[in-house]
């Protein structure tokens, strides 16, 4: 039954200490661990992996990181897991190991963090239980996080190479708040108290003894095993609970919607005809607030809202789904995977329901007369004689062929997005920020793809013969900086990213251009760990 667990507010650790009402830095450790999870109430107890303070205290998602601007956090990710894992997984793709006889690699990134290379949970920067092994681009246990960026909604994950689509499958993944009281606090929004809750949304299956079900054979299982090109689950799961209920009183709430699944998108609206007022998305704030009636969001996305429940005229609401997965081509949702959560809407009217300012935060735009380079990425997909994909490919290359983006620290670039298959990835570049400036159809797309194939250079196969078909506009609220967007299927998506800060002009507190660099991908996990993923490497 739906419904019938009540949303959970995840528990929150502050990554600063308060001495004599000045932010200071503090350490934490947060460990991953083996545990049951109750997913819903009729569901007997689920194994996952759980990132917190103790194995008692863990929980899937994990703890809610606040940090303050400005005030490094310092955190030891320690791993406790043991050394078989909880699902299926396939040694045919390049993965941090072939056996989990040493343990379960892991490694955490912070999703939208601006940090330091050895620092910041590159796929190769692996470790297992007690740091006993470590990949061969690990230097660091306790990780800096400088927080020395604009406020925002982040979320850490884990991306141990190979392994990111099961590890976090299993759990490990929780949401991360900078906040930056001088700034955000005059904006009078509501923040960071009782009515300003991260929800971590996800999508999984189940088996009916309460294993999280992922199939263990794949679609060319003679050439990958387990190995499959998305990951689906029936069940939609909010901060720990298979759609649960919230109690909420008759004013306005902040959700920072989080989609944490492996590959399906969500297209949140209420049934009964409520909003969304979209203030921020991956990690920046908009200049104005946007009202939207439905929202889409890729894997890793997050919008940043607020909802007003003293508008509704029901007492009830829910939140439901309509993306079709995978998006946006593929099935339609059924009775399960398009119902989110339900809230039940006191009756009593609210004196005080919150307030939204007309002007957020102001950020530099892009200047695209600064750009000192272009560059096209294009997306394949490789298909077997049986017509399955066997894997994903950025550029036609390996992740393991040497690094081909080595962009200046400090500079800014144009990259033209070519998707050259029939989904939609979601891009997430490390480090780097972006604004999306259009998406551009491609005409005669078989004879172009057919080139590609081939020479695997877009101007030497004359892109501007084929990018002239209908523009897509972007849609205003996703105008602002972002972190991850959607690359639309037979489209080139033309991005204006940059490597430094995007709210002051200081340069980075740290060495971007040192070992072992960085990474860039498609967000849907499964194609990320096969091999959906490029090393990024800074130059001076
Ligand atoms: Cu959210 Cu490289 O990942
Ligand atoms: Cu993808």
């Amino acid at each position: 039954r739906m419904f019938v667990d009540e949303l959970q507010d995840m528990p929150r650790i502050k990554g600063y200490d308060v001495i004599n009402g000045v932010h200071v830095p503090k350490s934490l450790k947060i460990g991953m661990y083996h545990k049951k999870w109750k997913f819903h109430r009729d569901l007997p107890a689920s194994q996952v992996f759980a990132y917190g303070t103790s194995r008692h205290t863990a929980t899937v998602p994990g703890p809610t990181i606040e940090a303050v601007h400005g005030v490094d956090s310092y955190i030891t990710w320690q791993n406790y897991l043991p050394s078989k894992h909880i699902l299926p997984w396939d040694p045919t793709i390049p993965s941090a190991t072939t056996s989990f006889k040493m343990g379960i690699p892991t490694v955490v990134h912070l999703h939208g963090g601006i940090d330091e290379p050895q620092s910041d949970g590159h796929s190769e920067a692996w470790f297992t239980k007690n740091f006993k092994h470590h990949g061969p681009k690990w230097t660091l246990k306790k990780y800096h996080y400088h927080n020395y960026q604009h406020p925002g909604t982040m979320w850490y994950h884990d991306h141990a190479m190979g392994l990111t689509r099961i590890n976090i499958l299993a759990g490990l993944m929780g949401a991360y708040v900078v906040q930056q009281p001088n700034v955000e606090g005059p904006l009078g929004l509501i923040y960071g108290e009782e009515y300003d809750r991260p929800l971590v949304v996800f999508d999984r299956g189940f088996r009916s003894n309460g294993s999280i079900y992922m199939n263990s054979t794949g679609n060319n299982p003679s050439i990958h095993p387990q190995w499959q090109p998305e990951y689906f689950g029936d069940a939609i799961i909010v901060n720990g609970k298979a759609w649960p209920y919230m109690n909420v009183k008759r004013r306005k709430y902040r959700f920072r919607i989080i989609n944490a699944s492996n590959a399906r998108f969500f297209k949140f609206f209420f049934t009964n005809n409520m909003t969304f007022v979209h203030v921020a998305s991956d990690s920046a704030y908009h200049e104005s607030p946007v009202e939207l009636h439905d929202l889409l969001l890729a894997p890793s996305e997050i919008a940043d809202v607020i909802v007003d429940f003293s508008k509704s005229k029901s007492n009830s609401a829910i939140l439901a789904n309509d993306a079709a997965y995978p998006y946006p081509s593929g099935d339609p949702v059924n009775e399960e995977n398009s119902k989110v959560m339900k809230f039940i809407i006191n009756p009593n009217q609210e004196v005080q329901t919150g307030h939204i300012p007309q002007k957020l935060i102001t950020y530099t735009p892009p200047e695209l007369s600064m750009a000192s380079n272009t560059r096209y990425i294009a997306f394949y997909e490789y298909a077997s004689d049986i017509d399955e994909p066997t894997h994903l490919y950025i550029n036609g290359k390996s992740y393991e062929a040497p690094v081909t983006e080595m962009p200046r620290v400090g500079t800014s670039e144009i990259w033209n997005i070519i998707n050259l298959t029939e989904d939609n990835h979601p891009l997430h570049i490390h480090l780097g920020l972006f604004v999306v400036l259009e998406q551009i159809e491609l005409v005669n797309i078989e004879e172009f793809k057919a080139c590609m194939m081939k020479l695997n250079d877009a101007i030497k196969c004359k892109i501007d013969k084929y990018s002239h078909g209908k523009r897509t506009k972007v849609v205003l609220h996703e105008k602002g900086w972002k972190n991850v967007y959607k690359m639309m299927p037979g489209h080139v998506t033309k991005i204006f990213v940059k490597f430094s800060f995007i709210h002051s002009n200081e340069s980075y507190p740290f060495d971007a251009t040192a070992e072992p660099g960085y990474v860039y991908h498609c967000h849907i996990l499964d194609h990320e760990d096969n091999v959906m993923m490029r090393p990024l490497k800074f130059v001076n």
